[in-house]
């Protein structure tokens, strides 16, 4: 069992490079499915997620090269062999729901474990399956899998109850290759369908809208290969930036798409940090003003983003004055607040609020990594906290940050990974 040793730290210092994007990555290589001609991805993370999904790939029959050095994933799917994500792939990535689409697009049928819940919420997946039956499929469920099969897809008009990232990208993917003309409405703006789209529309596809609340598709015959390098992580980078504020430090962020992070940088702002957009990167100064609290609503795109709730939380426990942070996109994304008040942080639940109690002095602990997010936050307050933080269940950080501790140790950082 491998944990993280973090141990206080003097300020952050110098400078990342931010990786390509985890939730953009992953919808991408699942739609390389949608092709039997090779797609080349540049700009890849090197993630347990990625491989992953690789390994997903390959079992539906894909042939993939990846080379973690140049970054690039290459996959040829030239022909389907199974048209299954396996429980034990799906229980190691909920993202294996995003070959749904393009499975049921290439060969008219998809059958998928169902991903079940995880620590921040049940995570149903009814609006994807609301997307392939207006296109046509059947659905059945049955043994803790769900199958979809079409003859025919047809265009369609969906509505998303929920901006759903995943539902958006599942949707997208099965509609590209249907009679017909799709529209589906209240979808998810996130960067990641944007570059997604970009990516499919590279390939053939006639896709228009993406990035605003309304999606429109012209089915086409066939899609062909291409090559496209995917989007900076902007969670990784609102992360660091968060990094730079917690320890009143100085850090330079290179490959940022400063406008994918608005929301991380109007609150840090808020807060007295001082963030400079430049050529290089973002400079993010957290050491020149006395920095105070603010308070956080998570919204989808282009809201203040959910995956950085935990972290920006780990950060208002050391300024000064109370704040209030509401989660709205996941129903039980507080479980990092246990793990925080054990290291002296005052943080109290009220409905679907947290009111954090600011200038906490925070204390090393052991502590729990429940999901990816969390995980970052544990380890930012492991920068700051008197003695040493030891953090378990890390692999939930390592499946979605490239070195993250290589990036941590080069700004300053005194963390080590340990086995057990
Ligand atoms: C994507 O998850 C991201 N994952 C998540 O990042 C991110 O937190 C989330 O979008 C929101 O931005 C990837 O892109 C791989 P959703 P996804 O469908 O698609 C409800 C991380 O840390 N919902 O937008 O699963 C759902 O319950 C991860 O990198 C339905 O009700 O998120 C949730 O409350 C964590 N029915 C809300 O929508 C559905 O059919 C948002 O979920 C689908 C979703």
């Amino acid at each position: 069992m491998a944990k993280f040793l973090v141990e206080k730290s003097s300020s952050l210092h110098g400078e990342i490079e931010v990786s390509g994007s985890k939730n953009a990555v992953l919808p991408i290589m699942a739609a390389s499915i949608l092709t039997d001609e090779k797609c080349q991805i540049m700009d890849a993370p090197v993630l347990r997620d990625v491989d992953v999904m690789c390994r997903l790939l390959e079992s539906i029959g894909s042939q993939v090269k990846v080379n973690y050095e140049e970054g690039t994933v290459e996959i040829e799917t030239s022909s389907i062999i199974a048209k299954e994500a396996p429980y034990e792939l799906v229980k190691k990535m909920r993202a294996s729901i995003l070959v749904m689409g393009p499975l049921l697009s290439r060969t008219g049928q998809a059958k998928i474990a169902l991903p079940g819940g995880c620590a921040i919420g049940a995570r149903p997946i009814n609006l994807h399956l609301k997307g392939f039956q207006a296109l046509g499929a059947d659905i059945t469920e049955g043994h803790g899998y769900v199958e979809a099969k079409a003859d025919k897809l047809v265009g369609a008009n969906v509505y998303l109850d929920f901006p759903s990232v995943g539902a958006t990208e599942n949707i997208m993917m099965a509609a590209v290759m249907a009679d017909g003309i799709t529209v589906i409405e209240n979808v998810a703006e996130e960067p990641e369908i944007v570059d997604l789209a970009n990516f499919l529309n590279k390939m053939g596809a006639r896709i228009k809208g993406a990035g605003t609340d309304t999606i429109k598709i012209e089915g086409v015959e066939a899609l062909n290969g291409t090559k496209h390098a995917v989007i900076p992580d902007r969670i990784e980078t609102g992360t660091f930036m968060v990094a730079a504020a917690i320890t009143r430090g100085d850090i330079l962020i290179k490959n940022v798409v400063p406008d994918h992070v608005k929301p991380i940088i109007a609150k840090l702002k808020e807060c007295g940090v001082v963030i400079e957009d430049s050529d290089e990167g973002l400079r993010v100064h957290g050491d020149i003003n006395e920095l105070i609290s603010t308070d956080i609503k998570t919204l989808p795109y282009p809201g203040f983003p959910t995956d950085m709730q935990s972290q920006f939380m780990a950060f208002l426990t050391t300024v000064s004055g109370p704040s209030v942070v509401i989660e709205t996109v996941f129903e039980n994304r507080y479980m990092h607040i246990g793990e925080l008040n054990r290291m002296g942080a005052n943080i109290k639940i009220e409905g679907r609020s947290a009111i954090i109690q600011g200038n906490q002095k925070l204390q090393g602990a052991q502590v729990i990594s429940t999901d990816l997010r969390a995980g970052a936050a544990l380890v930012l307050s492991g920068l700051v906290a008197e003695g040493t933080t030891e953090i378990s269940e890390i692999y939930h950080i390592e499946r979605g940050y490239t070195n993250f501790i290589g990036k941590f140790r080069a700004l300053g950082a005194r963390i080590n990974r340990i086995e057990e």
